[in-house]
């Protein structure tokens, strides 16, 4: 039996800001439980919904030093175990009050100083010895750190190994270095340029990078990509010189969570053989809630995402007088930068009878936009796994995505010669190459509806359910440790 323990900032049903919570709230779940222990510890937000936090008991508590803190600082542990998973919440409210997981970077960096030393120093208390500590993304970067310095002497963590996952290299907990020290407590070497260092700041990703003992990120090309200056972040090097611990195992998605033929959110259940019928009944549904012209005959392209930089949005900007004809809808759910909501907001009040802007974030209407939409568009500008792409292939809505990273990895392009492919893509960053492939699908739906079932099908048959992509956790995980 193995002991695994998942450290993360934020795990799906309790708290999530994007997909890191998906991956971290379904993977553990995927292990056989009679070769793996997995656990997972997560702050203990007071944002995280009342429904949930007034069931977790509290375990014990402790109080730990902290770096150059002149008091010790309480540890609370509370635990809640969750459709066979053990949840442990790190409490203590002067760092997670809270009215949202993140804020400024500054205090982000320092709860999380605290966070990570507590993760560790809580293990032996409540007497779970890991053989993995498996860490995702900057927020638990310090883990492997504090492992090898400060707890390098303690018999407990013997054998310990720990695993890196980068979820999103953009943000890496950047601060700087005095800051470090005095938060952490860590010894002068670790702040070097070999090590912590970055131009001068303290780095938690690097930290994590540089002190895990392997490091994987959530696609293939992803973790091919962030060996090259332009996906790299500034630590490409670094991640070509650990190439050797690195790989990519690309994200699943929880199908009984998404599942048309089940979903009880959606307004008209189907499958991939009557999907022909039945799931422009949702599409009805969907443009009768959101007061757009109920028809058939409109394709509808849908955007659900985080609106940042990262996806691709000032691509959409540039083009939208020209997606937005009288034969398309475009609907919107997310919100992000003002800039983009704005945007949005803006197209919707010109065109309100083609475009609708959603922003907020309601689970519900991403579900009925998944089953209602012709197609799904992301434009990314980097994209490590993104989830969107494989829940809307198993919803039969019809991929559009720029081919980076896991998007490139998980939608093969619409091949007309040989009938095969799931979606439609585009290569370079380019407003006017995203609008031919938004082109090529609408002129495929239009004039040869048959070949545009085609691929619907060939995507609602698609395998991203969280089986394979675990198998190679696992391998690793056995890896590591033999
Ligand atoms: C981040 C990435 C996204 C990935 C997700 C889960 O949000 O931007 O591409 O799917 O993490 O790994």
């Amino acid at each position: 039996m193995k002991n695994v323990l998942f450290v993360a900032s934020e795990c799906y049903p309790f708290i999530k800001t994007g997909g890191l919570a998906d991956v971290v709230g379904a993977l553990p779940k995927m292990f056989n439980k009679n070769e793996f222990d997995v656990r997972v510890v997560i702050p203990k937000y007071m944002c995280i919904p009342w429904e949930y936090r007034q069931k977790f008991k509290y375990v014990t508590s402790f109080y730990m030093d902290l770096g150059k803190l002149p008091q010790h600082i309480y540890v609370g542990i509370m635990m809640y175990e969750h459709e066979g998973i053990k949840y442990y919440f790190i409490d203590n409210e002067h760092y997670f009050g809270g009215d949202k997981p993140y804020g400024n970077i500054r205090q982000d960096v320092e709860k999380f100083c605290f966070f990570d030393k507590a993760v560790l120093a809580m293990l032996p208390v409540i007497n779970f010895k890991p053989d993995i500590i498996h860490c995702h993304d900057w927020q638990t970067g310090l883990v492997p750190v504090y492992l090898r310095t400060l707890f390098s002497s303690n018999g407990f963590f013997w054998g310990t190994k720990t695993i890196m996952t980068i979820h999103n290299l953009k943000f890496q907990g950047i601060w700087n270095i005095n800051m470090f020290k005095y938060y952490t407590g860590l010894p002068d070497y670790v702040f070097s340029p070999s090590n912590m260092e970055y131009k001068r700041d303290g780095n938690m990703l690097k930290g994590g990078i540089v002190f895990a003992d392997y490091v994987t990120t959530v696609s293939d090309s992803y973790a091919g990509e962030i060996q090259m200056p332009y996906y790299g972040e500034g630590l490409d090097g670094l991640i070509r010189k650990k190439n050797y611990a690195l790989c990519g195992i690309v994200n699943g998605i929880d199908y009984n969570v998404y599942n048309p033929e089940h979903d009880i959110q959606i307004y008209e259940h189907y499958t991939p053989d009557n999907f022909k019928e039945n799931k422009v009944k949702n599409k009805r549904g969907l443009q009768k809630e959101l007061g757009l012209p109920i028809d058939d005959g409109k394709f509808m392209i849908g955007i659900i995402s985080r609106l940042t930089d990262q996806k691709g949005i000032d691509l959409v900007n540039w083009v939208m007088e020209r997606i937005v004809d009288p034969n398309t809808q475009f609907v919107v759910i997310g919100t992000g930068d003002d800039k983009y909501e704005n945007l949005f907001r803006h197209y919707e009040w010109k065109y309100k009878d083609r475009v609708s802007a959603n922003i907020f974030y309601s689970d519900n209407r991403a579900h009925k936009l998944y089953a209602a939409a012709d197609a799904m568009l992301m434009p990314s500008r980097f994209e490590p796994c993104g989830l969107t792409q494989l829940i809307s292939l198993r919803y039969g809505t019809v991929p559009i995505v720029r081919e980076t990273g896991g998007l490139r990895d998980t939608v093969q392009p619409y091949n007309w010669y040989e009938q095969s492919g799931t979606g439609f893509t585009f290569k370079n960053y380019n407003a006017e190459e995203m609008l031919a492939a938004i082109n090529y699908a609408k002129t495929v739906y239009f004039t040869e509806r048959d070949k545009w079932n085609g691929i619907v099908w060939r995507g609602m048959k698609q395998d991203f359910s969280w089986g394979k992509s675990a198998g190679r956790y696992a391998e690793l995980y056995y890896r590591l440790t033999r």
